[in-house]
């Protein structure tokens, strides 16, 4: 994707460093984060530097291979792992670069790394060629956080069908939710779609049913951070009522994932574990005040907060999961494996 007209990744290794856009940074900034060890690489998955499912997974298996090359194996691979405990990508791609580490040594660990990075390129390409049909021309399209390229190495799984069928010369209008407390939606997803000159609106959070049940919205796609066997999907905290509003509103909601994400060792979605993070990304905010960022407190002095990073909206609210390998119903969606 373009950025001022130059083409990036969201990461990328060069010899042992791992490069990323500082998603901490935008929308006001934008600056790359070099990561020099495993270790600095999963401070960046933990604080967010890089986020999203896809890149997560990306720079996880990255820092794996930092790891093999610095002589660290078993407790590398702890550290890494235990950075975003939802998302699968970040298990898949460890496994991956630590099996090929066993067998090639660390030549072996980065070139492995490198293909993941590739793979995810690939798959989020052809959900964006499977999605696009599904979108009509002047079609309205309601999201939920960041599922765009920057949440992946590149294209994005939910925005890719948006992209390519904007390519394909079709009028698109995109409602992207506010998606608190850590704003995705409000900072990187609006910020993608101005890049790429998409027609949007940032809406609140709590105004999606009103935009649905007034018939604005004629087709919602989120991404997800890990699928069960099942068809449950964890995502963003609050996609699950998302589904439900679109369910109430006869509109249908999609859910766009490489097969990456799905765990099978999940048979339904209670088996999937919910990352709670700090309660001050609820308490405080940070923003723009005239050309300096500010970090300010937005709730009631003392109160304390609760912040569940995702929840699991069940198979039953999602109309299809598509992927690279085509659009399943949820509940088959492990043909999806089978069709690799
Ligand atoms: O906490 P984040 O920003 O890493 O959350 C992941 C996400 O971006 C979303 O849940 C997204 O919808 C699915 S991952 C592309």
């Amino acid at each position: 994707m373009k950025v001022n007209g130059r083409s990036y990744r969201t990461v990328w290794m060069d010899k042992a460093s791992v490069f990323m856009i500082d998603q901490t940074l935008l929308p006001f900034g934008f600056g790359i984060y070099e990561a020099r060890s495993y270790t600095d690489s999963c401070t960046a998955i933990k604080e967010m530097v890089v986020r999203g499912a896809g890149a997560i997974g990306a720079a996880a298996g990255y820092a794996m291979a930092q790891a093999i090359l610095e002589g660290a194996w078993e407790d590398a691979r702890k550290t890494i792992e235990s950075t975003r405990p939802t998302a699968q990508n970040l298990f898949y791609a460890t496994e991956r670069v630590y099996n090929a580490a066993l067998l090639g040594g660390p030549a072996a660990a980065v070139l492995i790394a490198q293909r993941l990075a590739d793979e995810d390129v690939e798959c989020c390409k052809r959900i964006g060629v499977h999605g696009a049909a599904l979108l009509k021309d002047g079609c309205r399209i309601g999201t939920h956080c960041n599922a765009g390229w920057l949440a992946f190495v590149d294209f994005g799984t939910a925005l890719s069908p948006v992209y390519t069928a904007h390519r394909q010369g079709k009028k698109l209008f995109v409602y992207a939710d506010e998606t608190r407390p850590r704003g995705q939606g409000a900072r990187l997803t609006a910020w993608e779609l101005a890049q790429e000159g998409i027609p949007h609106s940032i809406i609140p959070d709590n105004a999606c049913a009103y935009f649905l049940s007034r018939g604005e919205i004629d087709i919602m796609i989120v991404g997800a951070d890990r699928i069960a066997r099942n068809g449950d999907v964890a995502n963003k905290i609050g996609t699950l009522e998302k589904a439900i509003c679109a369910k109430e509103y006869g509109v249908p909601f999609y859910v766009a994932a490489p097969t990456s994400t799905i765990d099978v060792s999940c048979s339904t979605g209670e088996d999937i574990p919910i990352e709670e993070r700090s309660m001050d990304e609820v308490l405080y905010q940070t923003g723009l005040a005239g050309n300096r960022l500010e970090h300010v407190l937005v709730c009631s002095p003392g109160s304390p907060a609760k912040n569940p990073a995702f929840d699991v909206t069940p198979a039953k609210h999602i109309t299809g999961i598509i992927t690279e390998q085509g659009i399943f119903s949820p509940e088959n969606i492990t043909a999806a494996l089978s069709a690799k």
